[in-house]
């Protein structure tokens, strides 16, 4: 199965991707922990991007289009959710060209959608832990421990991005870049929009009645 999930910033791509990758047995392929593994390790891709995404500007499309091209070939023999990629109408072209030439196809791609007070409380409130990656919310999915994360112990952290000046370019380069790409895709056998709004019991059951169906 292989599966694009788009939205906006803070819609729950993260939180819903990972779980639905993992019960699909799909490889979960984030383009924004790709990017942040490559910042960490200091690679000539993460030294290039990391400009661009303290100031929520996105990363040039050559970068990321090799990257991802990478970890499909390297990771995603039986599978895989895309999440963050692609971000514009150029990146999807450019996957579309690089799937046809792998011969791989897209089962579906799924809209998330959710009104923008909802993004800017789930973005402001998230914590992510700095050993593991799992993703927390101060008020929806607290650790049960403060500032640390249930999963592994790891220390939690808020993303540099995530400040409120940072979040509001976010949200304008997705208005401007990113929402062209539900005129692209809503015509294609496998397009499925669902409102994310909810709760994240209820968002991930709708996400995956859609899927399976
Ligand atoms: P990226 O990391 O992909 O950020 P994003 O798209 O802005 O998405 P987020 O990770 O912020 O949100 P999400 O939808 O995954 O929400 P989450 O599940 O965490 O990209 C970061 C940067 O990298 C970009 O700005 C850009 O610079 C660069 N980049 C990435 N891809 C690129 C590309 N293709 N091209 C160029 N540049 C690129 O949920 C958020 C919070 O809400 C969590 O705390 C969660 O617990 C909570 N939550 C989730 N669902 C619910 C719910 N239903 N109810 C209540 N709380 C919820």
């Amino acid at each position: 199965m292989n599966l694009i999930l788009f939205g906006p910033p803070g819609v729950g791509k993260g939180t819903q991707g990972e779980k639905l990758a993992s019960e699909e047995g799909i490889q979960h392929l984030a383009m924004g922990d790709i990017l942040r593994a490559a910042v960490r390790d200091g690679t000539d891709a993460g030294l290039k991007a990391k400009a661009f995404m303290d100031a929520g500007k996105l990363v040039p499309d050559d970068v990321v289009v090799a990257m991802i091209e990478e970890k499909i070939m390297r990771d995603a023999a039986d599978g895989f959710l895309l999440d963050g990629f692609p971000r514009n109408v150029p990146q999807a072209k450019a996957l579309d060209e690089m799937l046809a030439r792998h011969g791989i196809t897209v089962d579906n791609v799924v809209f998330m959608d959710a009104p923008e007070e909802n993004l800017l409380e789930r973005l402001c409130g998230r914590l992510i832990c700095r050993a593991c990656g799992f993703g927390f919310h101060r008020q929806y999915s607290p650790p049960q421990k403060s500032g640390q994360c249930d999963r592994c112990g790891g220390e939690l952290y808020q993303r540099d991005d995530d400040r409120e000046d940072v979040i509001a370019h976010r949200l304008e380069v997705y208005r401007e870049q990113t929402s062209p790409l539900l005129s692209f895709y809503q015509e294609r056998a496998g397009f499925s929009k669902i409102d994310a709004s909810g709760e994240m019991g209820a968002v991930y059951a709708v996400l995956k009645q859609v899927v399976e169906n």
